[in-house]
């Protein structure tokens, strides 16, 4: 009977970890292994117990089954890091957010550094551009230049959530493949293209950037 209460406890600690993991945020590495160590001790708690009760171990095998859709939801679908912004900023659309989590991936090493210069294609309000100055150009040395015909009231938009960031941005008004043939080569640690999505202007985007990226740059296309 202690030994069964003893077991009993240590399964609530199990479940007592996993509900705080699953609460708090944190990283996908330590989320995962307090989540199969809370999840072990939870079911060698449930076995020691079931080994008096052989109904006990099939309704929580039953309970595990069902629950599967939401465990991998919680293990899987960490969201990407917000931006830490001041949330001052205003966004009709968002075409970024579902690719932070891969930005951070890709560009992981070139974060905080000093010196870090980054060209958007297609800026639009300034979303993208904003999480690479906020997550990758944080070091006062580092910039994004924006390039985009900003043809519509979202320029207003652009220039305003710009605004805290200056000496940092450089805007470029025009379309794309006049202004990439002004810059000079080997200029930008990564470059980001977002703007005509026609198949024909993304492969002359491509072609032009591919001449303004540093040695080792990184070319982002997005889809
Ligand atoms: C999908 S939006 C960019 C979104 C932005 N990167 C973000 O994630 O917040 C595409 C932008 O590309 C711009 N654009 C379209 N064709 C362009 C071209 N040929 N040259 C420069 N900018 C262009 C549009 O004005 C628009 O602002």
């Amino acid at each position: 009977m202690q030994k069964t209460g003893k077991w009993l406890c240590a399964g609530a600690l199990g479940v007592a970890v996993l509900a705080a993991v699953a609460v708090v945020g944190m990283p996908m590495f330590w989320k995962s292994l307090f989540l199969v160590s809370a999840a072990l001790i939870l079911l060698a708690g449930i076995a020691r117990v079931a080994e008096n009760n052989p109904r006990l171990l099939i309704a929580t095998l039953a309970l595990l089954a069902l629950t599967r859709p939401l465990q991998s939801f919680n293990v899987r679908s960490e969201a990407p890091p917000a931006p830490q912004s001041s949330g001052a900023h205003q966004f009709t659309s968002d075409w970024a957010t579902m690719h932070y989590d891969l930005w951070n991936k890709t560009l992981k090493e070139l974060k905080d550094k000093p010196g870090i210069h980054a060209l958007e294609i297609g800026s639009y309000e300034g979303r993208s551009a904003i999480w690479f100055l906020e997550n990758i150009l944080t070091d006062p040395s580092s910039s994004v230049t924006c390039v985009d015909i900003f043809n519509g009231s979202f320029e207003a938009v652009f220039d305003k959530n710009m605004a805290p960031f200056a000496g940092k941005v450089k805007k470029i008004k025009a379309r794309s493949q006049d202004a990439l043939k002004t810059i000079g080569a080997e200029t930008y640690d990564f470059i980001y293209i977002d703007g005509s999505h026609r198949a024909k202007d993304v492969f002359i985007d491509a072609a032009l950037s591919w001449e303004l990226l540093k040695p080792g740059g990184i070319l982002i296309n997005q889809r």
